[in-house]
């Protein structure tokens, strides 16, 4: 009998602090640096973002969405053999974050261990846990996606410090005789680092170069709508799906233009794409599972719906997986 991996539970977690983009136009203005919600709302999408107190790291908040996702899948953490946590923003040089998270769920033994993706990470993981999970390396898996970009921001630099949000989304990855996730597609092309990374790193006690997020937004605009397109059209085939198949597309939560100009060439309607950069803004690799959750506990996805999830991001790396809910 085949063995396949499927969405058992979702959950995720928001920091309390919300900032509208009033908000943050105010927190840039007491610095010289000026914006408007009109400009944010017109090129992005973005209304509002959601920040980590201090003190706060991915591993709380993936703690978070981790119960809540167990929870929906009547799971206890004891049941978990896998944690694959996708983050650029983990609590430590090392160990890694799913380690600590282990840790924080009370739990120890079964292996734990990070994806670095940037904003496609959640793919990567799923796709990774899909892997194991289908060759019995494991039964149940939490597969986690959280972030916490604000301190990586230069509220110097308007072109991408209104962009930017925390949080975090987590699903359990259950062993099934049926499916599931039907098909992934993952890819790099390390070319392209300089359009969208943060070049500082940890060197003798000391941070070498610099340590804030730097991005040529019209560069990985460009980019992306173009891999977006390619990677969905090759997962469906993989699948033996076609975009008339899928009733949501769940995409990289970065900007609303770019979610419209892939829904386009897809042919999907936007009734059809779940949108949450509105008020999430881009949070990286929990862009996706965090849209996931909020789409699931609204009932617009239900039992048996065909979704298609993609990201894109900084490797630069995109891919997507299909999968039956
Ligand atoms: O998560 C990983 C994937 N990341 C992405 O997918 C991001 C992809 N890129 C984007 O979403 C868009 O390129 C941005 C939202 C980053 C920028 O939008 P854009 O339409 O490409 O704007 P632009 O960079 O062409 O800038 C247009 C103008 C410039 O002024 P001038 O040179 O025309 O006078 C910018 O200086 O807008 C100005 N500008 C701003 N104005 C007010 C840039 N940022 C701001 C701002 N407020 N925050």
């Amino acid at each position: 009998m085949t063995r396949y991996a499927r969405i058992a539970g979702t959950g995720s977690c928001l920091p309390p602090q919300r900032l509208s983009n009033v908000d943050i136009v105010a927190m840039l203005a007491a610095r010289g640096v000026e914006t408007s919600d009109e400009w944010i709302v017109e090129r992005t999408g973005i209304r509002a973002r959601h920040f980590v107190a201090d003190g706060v790291y991915a591993s709380d908040m993936a703690l978070q969405a981790c119960r809540q996702a167990l929870e929906a899948s009547a799971l206890s953490a004891s049941d978990i053999d896998l944690i694959i946590v996708a983050t650029s923003t983990p609590d430590m040089v090392f160990p890694s974050t799913a380690a600590i998270l282990q840790h924080k769920l009370g739990v120890a033994g079964c292996p734990a261990f990070d994806v670095q993706a940037v904003c496609s990470g959640f793919i990567y993981a799923l796709t990774v846990a899909d892997a194991m999970i289908r060759t019995g390396g494991a039964r149940n898996a939490l597969v986690v996606g959280s972030e916490v970009f604000s301190r990586l921001l230069d509220f110097n630099d308007r072109t991408t410090c209104v962009l930017f949000g925390d949080g975090a989304g987590a699903v359990v990855l259950q062993a099934s005789d049926t499916p599931g996730i039907l098909a992934t597609d993952i890819h790099a092309d390390g070319k392209h680092t300089g359009i969208l990374c943060v070049p500082g790193h940890v060197s003798g006690g000391q941070i070498l170069g610099d340590p804030l997020l730097k991005m040529d937004g019209q560069a990985v605009f460009k980019l992306a709508v173009g891999v977006l397109e390619d990677t969905a059209r090759t997962v469906l085939e993989k699948a033996g799906r076609t975009t008339a198949d899928v009733d949501w597309l769940i995409p990289h939560q970065a900007n609303i233009r770019i979610m419209q100009s892939t829904a386009r060439k897809l042919k999907l309607p936007m009734e059809r794409v779940v949108v949450t950069v509105d008020e999430h803004g881009n949070t990286s690799a929990a862009s996706i599972p965090l849209a996931l959750d909020h789409a699931v506990r609204q009932g617009q996805i239900k039992k048996g719906d065909t979704l298609l999830l993609e990201g894109v991001g900084g490797g630069f790396t995109w891919g997507s997986v299909v999968l039956d809910f």
